[in-house]
């Protein structure tokens, strides 16, 4: 029934503990490489400076707005922080044009969404602090100042890589001439997640986003970034955000990538960029299994030796399919049978467990990879119990995710406790306790 031959094509997916111990070894290198001042510039994980320098503290108290540009949606948020913190949001449907297009018809679709929720919300005549989550790698000069230095995730819009994305909203605020804009903080969505649950759990140091794409960030001791050229008032610590998605493009992840892993790369916008993203997240695992379901076909593992159209059409099997099928416990495999069905194929029940087998290969070493980051980034931060807040899709979705990333933390660094907890819509609230803290702080600074 063709077991050995499905063994050998999976196999290529199996990485055994000391290929995980391995990553999270080259990952710690490749932090430092960031951090540091001299090899910064050639570093691929980037170790970004976010200029935030504290989690909130609970005092934090205000209206703010905040938007949130980096998924599959773009969303305007009206956040209330007081003793409790309400929000009022509004989704926008970004289209493949505005993804692709211009830079300018991007952001004025931006500031179109933001004038348009203001007014429903009545609140046009109050410049209200705003904190922009921007989920892609920007390089910062302060809290309201980020260059992109590239697009990722399917995005390609012109015009505005090496441009600062605020100098770009103001910009199109003003072509309006319709809104007020306050933006206090340009934040990634790494950041706003690790501030969302640290609302709730203070010792929360690590944030980590398992979702379209993957990153994770974290708080660093200023003495340890070498490239931070900010001052140097307590608390002596700035959160940086990795930008880990990037590790492996020097190719140091090469020995360990499969023919899937360069075939889809070759399919995206951003050829040989974020290697190690592509093996993780949810843009990617389900073209991965796609490609592994059409090879089991062509050696006639599957489906009698057919393929369809529609399995053969890139990025037309889901990432949430994965987690369906892996999450089915019927015995007559109902989920897979039927999404099969709607690729055109008939499959048996034997076919069904290989399917299943497939998602969860697949799955397992994205989860297990993503652990060896974070495994590394909780030996840097260097105490025997880590809290991080974690948000995605993916994590959010995937039946298995959380304990595989769990159990392999386990083998990889046993002398630490992480600990995961759900972040609350860190886009939107964390984005919004930025800005509440650097107002907290503006305003504890003018009172001295
Ligand atoms: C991509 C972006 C990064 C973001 C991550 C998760 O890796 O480059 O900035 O945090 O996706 O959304």
């Amino acid at each position: 029934m063709g077991d050995n031959k499905l063994e050998t094509i999976l196999e290529c997916m199996h990485l055994n503990k000391d290929q995980l111990k391995s990553v999270k070894d080259r990952l710690h290198i490749e932090m430092m490489k960031g951090l540091g001042k001299a090899s910064h510039a050639n570093a691929r994980v980037k170790m970004y400076p976010t200029y935030v320098r504290s989690t909130p503290d609970g005092t934090e108290r205000g209206d703010f707005l905040a938007l949130d540009l980096g998924g599959s949606n773009f969303r305007v948020l009206y956040i209330k922080i007081g003793e409790k913190v309400e929000q009022f949001s509004e989704v926008y449907k970004l289209t493949k044009e505005l993804m692709e297009g211009t830079g300018e018809k991007l952001f004025d679709y931006i500031a179109e969404c933001l004038a348009n929720f203001i007014g429903k919300q009545g609140l046009k005549d109050r410049a209200l602090p705003l904190g922009f989550t921007f989920s892609f790698p920007c390089q910062q000069k302060g809290l309201a100042s980020a260059t992109l230095t590239m697009w990722t995730k399917g995005f390609k819009a012109s015009g505005v890589e090496g441009k600062d994305v605020c100098v770009l909203l103001y910009e199109a605020v003003k072509r309006r001439g319709d809104i007020l804009l306050d933006v206090i903080a340009v934040v990634n969505d790494t950041t706003g997640t690790l501030m969302s649950c640290a609302h709730a759990f203070p010792d929360c140091v690590v944030g980590l986003i398992l979702g379209t794409g993957t990153n994770a960030c974290y708080i660093e001791k200023l003495e340890n970034v070498e490239t931070w050229d900010g001052d140097t008032d307590p608390p002596k610590q700035v959160l940086i955000n990795m930008e880990w998605g990037a590790f492996g493009d020097d190719g140091v992840l090469d020995d360990l990538r499969t023919e899937y892993d360069e075939s889809i790369d070759k399919k995206t916008h951003n050829v040989g960029k974020q290697k190690f993203e592509k093996m993780i997240s949810g843009m990617y695992l389900g073209e991965l299994v796609r490609q592994i379901l059409v090879k089991l076909a062509e050696n006639h593992v599957l489906f009698d030796g057919k393929t369809t159209e529609a399995l053969r059409n890139s990025w037309k099997f889901e990432t949430a399919n994965l987690s369906q099928i892996e999450g089915d416990t019927s015995p007559d495999y109902k989920v897979c049978r039927k999404l099969m069905k709607d690729h055109g194929l008939e499959i048996t029940d034997q076919g069904c467990k290989i399917v299943k087998a497939v998602c969860a290969a697949v799955s397992s070493r994205a989860a297990q990879l993503a652990a060896a980051g974070i495994a590394a980034v909780a030996c840097q931060v260097g105490k025997s119990d880590v809290t991080c807040g974690v948000d995605g899709s993916l994590y959010r979705k995937h039946p298995r995710f959380h304990d595989i990333m769990t159990a392999t933390i386990k083998q990889l660094a046993p002398g630490v406790n992480v600990k995961f907890v759900l972040s609350e819509d860190g886009s939107g609230k964390g984005a919004a306790l930025v800005a509440a803290v650097a107002h907290t702080l503006k305003s504890k600074t003018k009172a001295e």
